[in-house]
């Protein structure tokens, strides 16, 4: 098992991301000088760490939303990657172009999982490789967990990801291995964050897309019920602050 307990406190909702991205880049120990295709980049905080962390040759960082990509276009600690609008299920990109594709934080959003792997392996080189980490969200390990599992006890219908089951380390070794991948290699990550309060818990964690569609229906007794659930299964640390872990599934493999 990788860990990863956080370090500097920090707020912002990126940082579960940095958190378990950084870990898996300690992970991966990748060679210098490699040709990255980053899939599903969103606001480019995962392409970030590469481009800063990775000594890459070159990172083609896609997304579907363009908005995202806009956005990632302006980070100031990304200028060398090229962000594209993109999707993992039919990849814009010659075959044996990458070094290394990587998803962060993304296969359960693709809408045929394997369907994403094979477009991976397409774009990679002979012996080079298709990589993915992802919450484990079946087994509770994501970040929402927490929050879902509360609304949902209440009576709330919070969404679901498209493809939850490949969140699991079984389906992904299942994935990695009908794509013909070889070699693979698998871990569970762990991260812990820490918060001032249940208050600032709350001002970060309901800012993920699935809670955030359903704040306007809470009431304020609502929001009070959810923040005493939440506060009773935090752990205080000897610090007095609050304390959260998620676990993530992490795969690699090489093209044969
Ligand atoms: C949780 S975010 C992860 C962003 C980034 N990789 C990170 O680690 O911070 C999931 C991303 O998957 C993207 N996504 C959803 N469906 C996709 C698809 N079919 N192909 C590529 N990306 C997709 C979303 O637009 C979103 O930006």
């Amino acid at each position: 098992m990788l860990f990863n307990d956080g370090g500097a406190y920090e707020t912002s909702m990126g940082t579960w991301s940095r958190l378990v991205g950084d870990v898996f880049i300690d992970w991966l120990q990748v060679a210098r000088d490699l040709k990255w295709l980053d899939v599903g980049c969103g606001n480019g905080a995962f392409s970030g760490l590469i481009s800063n962390s990775c000594f890459p040759k070159q990172v083609v960082a896609i997304d579907p939303s363009s908005e995202q990509i806009d956005f990632a276009r302006t980070r100031s600690d990304a200028t060398d990657v090229n962000f594209r609008v993109g999707n993992a299920m039919s990849i814009e990109e010659d075959d044996n172009t990458f070094d290394l594709a990587v998803m962060a934080l993304v296969i359960f959003f693709v809408p045929d999982p394997p369907k994403g792997v094979s477009e991976m392996v397409r774009v990679v080189k002979k012996g080079g490789l298709v990589t993915s980490y992802t919450w484990d969200t079946l087994n509770k390990g994501s970040p929402s967990s927490l929050i879902t599992g509360h609304l949902i006890d209440m009576g709330f219908k919070p969404d679901s990801l498209p493809n939850p089951q490949v969140s699991e380390m079984a389906a992904l070794n299942k994935l990695w291995t009908e794509a013909g991948i070889i070699d693979l290699k698998s871990d569970v990550i762990t991260v812990e964050r820490r918060f001032r309060d249940v208050d600032e818990y709350w001002d970060i964690s309901c800012l993920f897309p699935n809670i955030q569609k359903i704040v306007p229906n809470l009431t304020p007794d609502h929001v009070i019920d959810l923040k005493t659930r939440i506060e009773e299964d935090l752990t205080v640390g000897d610090d007095g602050m609050l304390y959260q872990t998620a676990k993530a599934n992490a795969i690699m493999g090489t093209v044969t």
